[in-house]
């Protein structure tokens, strides 16, 4: 694995009274996340895969965890087939014996757990929020909310073990602002942002960050299912151009796109952030 290089730049400022004022501030060279290991969750589809890459090139070890195994493995099998190092688990975030399985695995495998990533999530029911049968609603918490809870309940005591690390957790525009067709998804996804927030105060002294990404409307097969479940093809087009038309940059977003948000909040470079909620959304909460 590449190392992180930190060298000392100097910066020579005269002062009125000429006398010399040297400043120093570290500079990083090499991979962003040299040294560091991730745990990831749902990267075995979509953006939690594209993060996994990118960590990966970054310089980080990586744990992939999705729930469907043979994804987490394809995920770490591109990895390995481009020198990074990655491991695969099984593993439902809504179950928290799975989830102690999953953080031992990433802990036993690199000796450790920096950083945690939590995109497991489900898009639940379209329709009113009261629509949405006791079911749906328990599933999409289950996932989406008591998920990011359980994974951060069992990072954090690693993470103090090693002084400090990051936590990234994936919302969503609509847990920012409501959503008239996706009550369950998008209650579920304000608990994710103010869960952060919350994780974000209680473990500052720890020196471990929590912040969010809001991602609008991004090209995976979450949306592409949104999309194929219209009856006609021309249907499909509709809705495709409707989702289109919800962000001012007047397309969707790329996967790579919501990674590279979280690899920065990941990393040392975001060191005095936290508490955040990122849109990453084409403008479409401006
Ligand atoms: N695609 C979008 O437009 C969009 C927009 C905003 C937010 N998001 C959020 O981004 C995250 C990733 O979504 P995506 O679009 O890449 O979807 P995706 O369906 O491509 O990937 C989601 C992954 O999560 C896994 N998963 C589902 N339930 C799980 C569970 N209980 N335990 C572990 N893994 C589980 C799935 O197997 C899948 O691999 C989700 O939290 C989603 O809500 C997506």
């Amino acid at each position: 694995m590449a190392k992180t290089r930190t060298v000392s730049a100097k910066a020579k400022v005269m002062s009125t009274d000429h006398v010399q004022v040297m400043q120093t501030w570290p500079v990083q060279h090499g991979p962003r996340l040299g040294g560091k290991s991730a745990l990831i969750t749902g990267a075995g589809s979509g953006i939690g895969k594209a993060i996994a890459l990118l960590f990966a090139k970054e310089g980080a070890a990586v744990c992939i965890a999705d729930v469907d195994g043979k994804a987490a493995g394809r995920t770490a099998a591109a990895i390995a087939a481009s020198g990074g190092q990655a491991v695969a688990v099984r593993a439902d975030v809504s179950k928290a014996r799975d989830v102690g399985r999953m953080t031992r695995t990433c802990v036993k495998q690199f000796g450790g757990m920096d950083v945690l990533v939590c995109a497991a999530g489900v898009r639940g029911p379209t329709g009113a929020l009261i629509d949405a049968a006791e079911a749906d609603w328990d599933r999409v918490f289950s996932v989406n909310a008591k998920g990011m809870y359980l994974c951060a309940k069992h990072a954090i005591p690693e993470m103090r073990q090693r002084g400090g690390g990051a936590i990234v957790n994936i919302a969503s525009v609509v847990g920012l602002v409501g959503s008239k067709m996706l009550g369950p998804y998008s209650a579920s996804k304000g608990a994710a942002v103010l869960m952060s927030r919350t994780m974000a105060l209680n473990h500052a002294k720890e020196n471990i960050r929590v912040n969010c990404v809001c991602p609008g409307s991004t090209e995976t097969p979450m949306l592409f299912g949104t999309f194929a479940r219209q009856p006609t093809l021309e249907d499909r087009r509709v809705v495709r151009d409707r989702y289109v038309g919800y962000h001012p940059l007047g397309r969707l977003g790329k996967p790579r796109e919501i990674a590279n948000a979280v690899l920065f909040l990941a990393s040392d470079e975001a060191s005095f952030v936290t508490g955040v909620a990122l849109p990453v959304d084409g403008g479409r909460t401006a």
